[in-house]
């Protein structure tokens, strides 16, 4: 299908007016957004894309978990949908587009096909998954993974914010973001979610379009290294039981094993919480919130174990250490990733095959159903940051793309 024959194609002024318009929602000075899971920002990005996908005729439905589901009905509407689409909540200095641009890309292509007269077999879902981030509430991937069953419903509604304060469930009542709807209804036939890359690749060979084949594993650890509180005039340098100083001995481990497990390792202490956290306190204990990658689980579990041994080491030192998160390395369905190849070739768009290193809610979709990623370059590779950018005409061809891989899992029979 070419797309100067039917000019099938999206309308990239419109899409990146709504990306415009959904960024005004907790908008920072710094130009980025701050939307954490189940605050009153995110119920008002939330609103305004019910607000849209109804004015384009959509069907809106709600979980338990709050997922929302636009519902464009297709001809045979008993048909299992095709899902599209990505998260709208954001970490505390997030970006415009890591996971808003997936979730109106999936109005973007329900708007195209009614544009186009194109009614399509099966219904196709646009969905905003609850707390894709993970930074308010742990782990990330909190909808899509109770939606595919890999997460227990009742043990995500009493998860307890970071730092502590409000449960999940809590967070949903007082923002009424719960719907009637129950979790993990219907297994879609297939899952297509739209995203910026989030690593340089892409900008740096000058491709516009990633075709996402796996997301690589990932392990999420709480740590706590105890101490001794002493004041920190009299108390000689010898006598002291420092947490802090242990603490920041795991940080160079988990940097340094990492590297061990180069090119591909990744390693990250991105919380790090001190108590007392008073200057004149010796730290009598520490929260590291620890982040291992690597495509190879193997390899994954190796930096597991030396974090461990790492742990072990700290001599006169209490804690814990707990893994709370494994998410395994994920391949994604040959199907789908042909229909968003033949998409980028139907286009002449210029794509590589691509690994994610980010996790996203497409890794427990694929666990219940074939699914796929596109991808599209990010300036200078940053995202996690307020000054995460991307390209309109990235983003046009990226949707133009998703478009025409939807449509050709969306005409499937049954
Ligand atoms: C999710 O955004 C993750 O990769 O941590
Ligand atoms: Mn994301
Ligand atoms: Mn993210």
């Amino acid at each position: 299908m070419s797309k100067a024959a039917n000019r099938l194609c999206i309308d990239g002024g419109r899409l990146w007016q709504s990306l415009m318009t959904m960024a005004e929602i907790g908008a920072t000075a710094k130009g980025g957004v701050c939307r954490l899971a189940l605050s009153e920002t995110d119920r008002d990005g939330r609103r305004l894309f019910a607000e849209w996908a109804e004015a384009a005729g959509c069907r809106l439905s709600i979980d338990g978990i709050g997922n929302m589901f636009a519902h464009c009905a297709g001809r045979d509407d008993s048909l299992a949908p095709v899902l599209v689409g990505s998260h709208l909540d954001s970490q505390p200095t997030g970006g415009k587009f890591d996971g808003a641009y997936g979730v109106l890309s999936g109005l973007e292509v329900v708007r195209a096909l009614q544009d186009a007269g194109i009614e399509t077999l099966r219904p196709i879902e646009i969905v905003n998954w609850t707390n894709e981030e993970g930074s308010r509430f742990a782990p990330a991937m909190m909808g899509s993974g109770t939606y595919s069953g890999a997460l227990a419903l009742e043990e995500v509604l009493a998860q307890e914010e970071s730092g502590g304060g409000q449960t999940v469930a809590e967070a949903l009542t007082e923002h009424g973001l719960a719907g009637d709807a129950p979790v993990g209804e219907r297994t879609p036939h297939a899952y297509f979610e739209a995203h910026i890359e989030q690593g340089p690749i892409l900008e740096a060979e000058g491709h516009t379009i990633g075709i996402v084949t796996a997301i690589q594993g990932l392990r999420w650890f709480d740590c706590r290294v105890e101490g001794m509180e002493a004041h920190a005039g009299p108390m000689p340098m010898p006598a002291r039981k420092d947490a802090l100083l242990a603490a920041s001995r795991l940080v160079e481990r988990v940097n340094a094993i990492a590297l061990e497990h180069a090119p591909d390792g990744r390693g990250t202490v991105g919380e790090f919480r001190i108590s007392p956290d008073s200057r004149n306190v010796i730290p009598g204990s520490v929260h590291l919130g620890i982040d291992m990658r690597h495509p190879d689980a193997d390899a994954l579990a190796a930096m597991a174990a030396a974090l461990r041994v790492a742990y072990d080491d700290l001599e006169g030192y209490g804690g814990t250490l707990n893994e709370i998160w494994y998410s395994p390395p994920t391949l994604f369905d040959p199907t789908c990733v042909a229909a968003v190849r033949n998409a980028a070739d139907a286009l002449g768009a210029s794509y590589r095959e691509i690994t994610s290193g980010a996790g996203h809610d497409a890794k427990y979709m694929a666990d219940i159903c074939p699914s796929a990623m596109v991808f599209i370059p990010c300036r200078d590779g940053i995202s996690h940051n307020e000054i995460e950018s991307a390209e309109p005409e990235h983003a046009t061809v990226g949707v133009d793309v998703l478009l025409l891989a939807v449509l050709e899992k969306a005409q499937e029979p049954g």
